[in-house]
Order: structure tokens, then C-alpha cells, then sequence
């Protein structure tokens, strides 16, 4: 699983560019899912020329609101659907430090949202966290906003270190491969059917670097930003996906 996350970047122009690098460079093979969140405005727009070409990119949203109505500025899960999105990002880091999203607030994006399309509950902790030896503390406490959930549907998991978003920096691939296995126990054991995600790595993902991600037994695609705004790197990473996950 494949997930592109623009963030608050593109325009008209920037999409129409993009998918004709991508369409360019692309070895889509069957079976692999391969999401784009656009900026909300953006994503019908991306969903009509997925669909005009024949690709199986899937559109999705960057964050839900918990609800509807007098509440300027947001989107509500609705309205998501409404537009054909098949996933929400939920809990990105930049939603928690820009927006003061809290654990709690996020909980209920994922009640609303579980049982209509599918989260991605991002989590990843900060350098001083991580200095601190912290990481997997972090992450727990990050992961108990689905404490007891049901989760009929897929659930996914995004591992953001929040010191490797748009740094450069990662995690040792072998690290990170320990982290995601962390991350499926605590589910498993917090969530009331034992749920079973799919684990993504998220943070200064690449085409120079994808392969060492993918290699790992417990990484199960990557969340991309920085690398996902120009079609032919992300098509890039896309291929070698395919090639590592899908032989
Ligand atoms: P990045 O962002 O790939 O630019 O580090 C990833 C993310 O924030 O999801």
C-alpha cells in the first residue's frame, strides 16, 4: 500500500503535470493500493483523471472533522463520501501541532470514520522523544485513542517519527521494522476483535531509500509527502513496491 499525502500543495496546473509524469513512468500491477490525498478542493479533480485513465489510484482525505454544520472550514465525513474517498488520514503530526488536534479529538475522527471508509491513524514521536528512549511509550499512549474499538473493516497504521517528516532523516530500516511489529501487537491486543493492521512507515520516504522500507518483513507500504508532488518519483516508488511485495 502506496499512500500519497500532498499536504496543502498543488494546483490545477501542478495535477495535470503530475499525472502525465506518472502515467509516463508507471508499472501498475493489479492488487496494490495505491491512495492519493489531495487537498480536499483537488480531490474530485484527481479522482476524474484516475478514473478517465484507467488507474487504480484511489482518492482519499488529509483529516475528517468530527461532525457536521456550523463548524466554518471543515469537512465532514459526508461530505467525504460523498466525493468517492476510500481513506482518511487521521492524526497526522501536523494536525496535531498545527491544528492542537489531541488524542481525544482524534478518537472520535476514528469512531466516525471506522466504519465508512478507511483510517490511517498516524503516530510517530519526536526527536526529544526519541532521545529519551521513549518511543514505544509515545506510541502507546498514541495508540490508546483505538482502546477498545471494533474494527470491522481495515484499519491502517502510519509510523511518522515526527523528526523524519521532510527532514531527510529516518530510522534504521531494521528499527522501523521492529516498531511496526510493536505497533500490530499493541493493536492487537487494545482493539476488541484483535485487529490486525497494515503498517506504513511515513517520514523522508523516497525513491533512493524506498527499497530499504519495503525489504523489512512487518513495512507494508509507505505514507509519502515531500517525494509524492512530482508523478515520476512517486510512480518510482510505486514500482518498487511492486517489485519487492508483490514477487
Ligand atoms: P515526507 O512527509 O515524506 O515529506 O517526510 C511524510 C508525511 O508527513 O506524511
Amino acid at each position: 500500500m502506496i499512500v500519497a499525502n500532498w499536504k496543502c500543495n498543488g494546483s490545477k496546473a501542478m495535477i495535470d503535470a503530475w499525472f502525465n509524469t506518472y502515467i509516463k513512468d508507471s508499472e501498475e500491477s493489479n492488487g496494490v493500493f495505491i491512495g492519493i490525498a489531495p487537498p480536499t478542493i483537488y480531490i474530485e479533480r484527481v479522482a476524474n483523471i484516475a478514473k478517465k485513465n484507467s488507474l487504480q489510484i484511489k482518492t482519499g482525505s488529509q483529516d475528517v472533522d468530527i461532525s457536521s454544520g456550523a463548524r466554518t472550514g471543515a469537512i465532514s465525513i459526508e461530505m467525504i463520501l460523498d466525493n468517492n474517498c476510500y481513506f482518511s488520514i487521521i492524526g497526522h503530526s501536523e494536525r496535531r501541532e498545527l491544528f492542537n488536534e489531541n488524542n481525544n479529538d482524534i478518537r472520535q475522527k476514528i469512531i466516525k470514520t471506522m466504519d465508512k471508509t478507511l483510517p490511517i491513524l498516524c503516530v510517530g514521536e519526536t526527536l526529544a522523544d526519541n532521545k529519551k528512549n521513549l518511543t514505544k511509550d509515545i506510541l502507546r499512549e498514541q495508540l490508546e485513542v483505538i482502546d477498545n474499538l471494533e474494527f470491522k473493516n481495515e484499519l491502517v497504521i502510519a509510523y511518522e517519527p515526527v523528526w523524519a517528516i521532510g527532514s531527510g532523516l529516518t530510522p534504521d530500516p531494521k528499527d522501523i521494522n521492529e516498531i511496526h511489529k510493536f505497533i500490530k501487537d499493541v493493536v492487537q491486543s487494545i482493539t476488541n476483535n484483535s485487529a490486525n493492521p497494515s503498517v506504513l512507515y511515513g517520514g523522508s520516504v523516497n525513491s533512493a531509500n524506498a527499497t530499504s522500507f519495503f525489504s523489512e518483513e512487518y513495512v507494508d507500504g509507505a505514507l509519502v509527502g515531500g517525494a509524492a508532488l512530482d508523478g515520476s518519483s512517486f510512480a518510482e516508488i510505486v514500482n518498487l513496491y511492486n517489485g519487492i511485495k508483490q514477487q
